[in-house]
């Protein structure tokens, strides 16, 4: 099947069906990092050995035999591009994938991977955040990579410390060779993290952060890769409602380096749900929804055409039978078996 009919076949079954259990993927690549970002959530958790890339080519292996979706997957760690291995084979098992890489690494020439570089902020913001001065380097990186025809785009966090500044940011890197665009995640509190108070944004201050992101957005449509409605359900009256029934933890798969899949979501058991910032339940919400922005960006621009016209078809959804609670038996099916 061509890829774009395969995008649309997809499309309409997410649609009409809903999304499937285990629809997006994401892997713990490495526990070892180069940097150690104040804000990090992975490293607010004891992190378990690496396996072997033999130990993840059985796993997805077995995935594939027990009829694992394999739609997408995001390839994250630690720094993700310190084990180019596990990527260079676990990524031919998905349709598509996404690594998120600090940028201080060479972006291997990998044409069917989209990356996201991080970047936390101008300059100066960024290196204290990041406790490294790395982002004259990650400028480089993103150029050498655009040079070779990469699909490369940034993510940036939003933070207290940085948000005053965002307009300004988005100037400086409009210039920049990011085809992608940028998306905006805002910082997830993690429980016991010495810097939270610091970086956390209340939900009045995120709501205006949130309009002024959408009017940069007006401006720049094709740069702000968040959908706006994505934007608007992680509003103050909106979120609480996505979080407590969070579609990260029933649509996506997150596994830690030991191949084992994380509890709650991809970022660790100590992520406060009331303080998160983390975009997947809202973009996987604005799916549901049918938004037809997010749609054509996550399955091409003929399949946001059509999304309003499957509207109609969404009684088919309730006709499916609602997936068991993941039992630990479930659980234990899809990771990595401890012997
Ligand atoms: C844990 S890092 C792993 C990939 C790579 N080392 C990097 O920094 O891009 C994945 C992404 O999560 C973001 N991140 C880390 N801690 C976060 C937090 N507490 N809340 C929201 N995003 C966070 C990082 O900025 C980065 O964009
Ligand atoms: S580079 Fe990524 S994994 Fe490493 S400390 Fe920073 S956010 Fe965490
Ligand atoms: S912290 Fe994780 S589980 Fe909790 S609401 Fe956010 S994405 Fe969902």
């Amino acid at each position: 099947m061509g890829k774009k009919i395969e995008q649309l076949y997809q499309f309409a079954k997410f649609a009409t069906l809903g999304i499937p259990a285990d629809a997006v993927c994401s892997v713990d690549v490495t526990n070892r990092c180069n940097l150690r970002c104040h804000h990090c959530y992975f490293f607010e958790h004891e992190q378990p050995e690496n396996i072997t890339v033999e130990d993840w080519r059985a796993f997805f292996e077995k995935l594939k035999a027990e009829g694992f979706p394999f739609f997408s997957c995001t390839w994250v760690g630690g720094e993700p591009l310190m084990r180019k291995e596990v990527i260079e084979m676990g990524s031919q098992y998905f349709r598509s994938n996404m690594v998120v890489t600090n940028g201080t690494i060479e972006i291997p020439d990998w044409k069917h991977i989209h990356f996201k570089i991080s970047v936390d902020g101008k300059e100066e913001r960024h290196n204290r955040l990041r406790g490294a001065k790395t982002y004259q380097k990650i400028k480089k990186t993103i150029r050498a990579a655009a040079d070779k025809g990469l699909r490369v785009g940034i993510a940036t966090v939003v933070t207290r410390e940085n948000e005053a500044e965002l307009e300004e940011f988005v100037e400086e890197w409009r210039h920049e060779p990011i085809s992608r665009g940028i998306v905006f995640d805002f910082y997830t509190y993690m429980h016991g993290q010495p810097e939270a108070d610091k970086l956390w944004l209340n939900y009045e201050e995120r709501d205006r952060v949130i309009d002024r992101i959408l009017a940069i957005k007006e401006r720049y449509p094709n740069l702000i890769e968040m959908p706006a409605h994505a934007l608007n359900l992680l509003r103050s009256d909106n979120c609480r409602k996505i979080t407590d029934n969070c579609l990260a933890t029933s649509k996506m798969a997150s596994w830690d380096v030991s191949g084992k899949r994380k509890e709650k979501c991809i970022l660790g058991p100590k992520a406060d749900c009331d303080r998160c910032g983390c975009g997947v339940p809202f973009w996987l919400q604005a799916v549901e929804d049918l938004d037809a922005e997010t749609i054509g960006r996550m399955f091409g621009p003929g399949a946001a055409k059509y999304a309003k016209y499957l509207v109609p078809l969404r009684f088919l959804k309730s006709l499916r039978p609602e997936p068991k609670p993941k039992t630990d038996e479930k659980r234990e099916l899809y990771q990595i078996s401890r012997n």
